[in-house]
């Protein structure tokens, strides 16, 4: 469910003609919608409300300020992995307590940064990175709260890339390595073992990997409480799948009533890390057609986005639905009605730079302006400057209001941080 809809032919996001933010910021433009962020959190709540869970906004899926601070005022909190997503959390106003620091990757300047601030945990992934915040804590004088990040090796079925809990995946601390680590936790006098954690994949589309991971991560929680430990956390991660073409994931009350027995009555703080559900279809692409060329017997229509902008399809394979701005056709992915196919690209010099590939679109002319949907997740936070691209702005709509929460870049932003050698070299 999302707040983008055509009204008498004309794609608004709830209550804005998308064209009116076109005409005054041009494309591409990414355009977000304020009551669908909300709505999907309240929807998530809703699912797990019995097991009354932290829920800690996964800010890689979107980090605009803008977007954070929907989710702090929604009460959320979040859950970071680098020193950048913990400045743009506080930034919006994150109530620290409620931070969790996820990642194989945590460097020293990083661990210190989340210690200054008082985040709630560390999931740790690694023995040496338990070993490091012990040390960087003693340096201190204090004890830091982590959980262990487990690799339950399940795999989630979802693209080889996306794909974080089997046991060849760089993420986590095996069931075995976690017991023995807790078994001789005197090692790391300075850090307190409170709590588990999985993140098995994205964008996961049936509830199965979870309750088995679920399950198995329970019985390593019963030998550390045995050690005397107080596992009190129980992180169980993001992953929850969204709708792209419409049909392949599941509601968030279908992936709850597998979740919540399981975990219900036992005990545990639950912590819960979306994304994608958040915000994946509370955002579009706008951009308009530059040129439609016919070639081969293709209709490739070039558009002003590529894949600096959106690098889901190139990277993943992904698939999103591209229909446009303006029409009285009702949205079809069938290939066997009238409408012809086409490649839908961008001016990125690859062959490699493609929104979808034979895509059945209405005739479109240049200028026209379409729109890439499920475009609010792992989009903007995965574009990139490439051909010397200024990366689109981002506007926020609420009702009927609208504002530019990010401008495009400039040229002069391209080159900002870069200078001139000494003359001498
Ligand atoms: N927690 C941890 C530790 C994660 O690594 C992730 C995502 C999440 C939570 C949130 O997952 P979500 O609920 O959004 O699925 N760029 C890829 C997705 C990469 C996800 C990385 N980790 C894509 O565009 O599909």
């Amino acid at each position: 469910m999302d707040y983008f809809h055509y009204r008498s032919g004309r794609l608004h996001a709830e209550d804005v003609d998308v064209d009116e933010i076109a005409a005054s910021v041009g494309t591409p433009v990414y355009i977000y919608s304020c009551r669908t962020i909300e709505l999907h959190i309240e929807r998530f709540r809703e699912a797990f409300s019995a097991l009354s869970p932290l829920v800690c906004y996964s800010v890689k899926a979107n980090s605009n300020l803008a977007v954070l601070r929907i989710c702090a005022a929604a009460g959320t909190g979040f859950d970071i992995v680098s020193g950048g997503e913990l400045f743009r959390a506080l930034r919006a106003g994150a109530d620290a307590s409620k931070i969790v620091y996820s990642g194989v990757g945590k460097t020293a300047a990083e661990i210190e940064q989340a210690l200054d601030a008082g985040i709630l945990l560390f999931n740790v992934e690694s023995q040496a990175e338990l070993e490091a915040i012990s040390a960087i804590a003693a340096t201190r004088g204090t004890t830091v709260d982590v959980s262990l990040r487990i690799n339950p090796d399940v795999d989630a079925h979802t693209h080889e890339f996306t794909t974080t809990g089997r046991a060849r995946d760089k993420f986590g601390i095996a069931m075995e390595d976690a017991e023995e680590l807790a078994q001789r936790w005197g090692d790391f006098p300075n850090c307190r073992l409170i709590g588990l954690d999985i993140h098995i994949g994205s964008q996961i589309t049936k509830p199965g990997p979870y309750a088995l991971a679920i399950e198995k991560v329970l019985v390593l929680r019963d030998a550390l409480l045995r050690l005397g430990h107080e596992i009190r956390y129980f992180d169980i991660g993001g992953g929850f799948g969204i709708f792209y073409r419409g049909g392949e994931a599941i509601p968030a009350a279908d992936f709850a009533s597998a979740i919540v027995p399981l975990v219900e009555g036992k005990g545990l703080d639950v912590i819960l890390e979306p994304g994608r559900f958040i915000v994946g279809n509370a955002g579009i692409l706008l951009t308009s057609v530059i040129y439609v060329k016919k070639q081969s017997g293709k209709r490739f229509v070039i558009c002003d986005a590529a894949m600096n902008d959106l690098v889901r399809p190139s990277m993943y394979g992904a698939y999103h639905r591209i229909w446009p701005a303006r029409t009285h056709m009702p949205f079809t992915a069938d290939e066997s009605v009238d409408t012809p196919l086409a490649d839908v690209v961008g001016p990125v010099c690859e062959s490699g730079d493609f929104m979808a590939k034979g895509r059945p679109l209405p005739r479109v002319e240049e200028g026209e302006r379409l729109s890439i949907f499920a475009a609010g997740a792992y989009a903007m936070t995965m574009a990139s400057n490439y051909n010397a691209r200024p990366r689109a702005p981002e506007v926020m709509v609420d009702g009927a209001s609208w504002s530019v929460v990010r401008r495009r870049e400039t040229f002069e932003d391209l080159i900002r941080p870069e200078e001139e050698p000494p003359a001498e070299i």
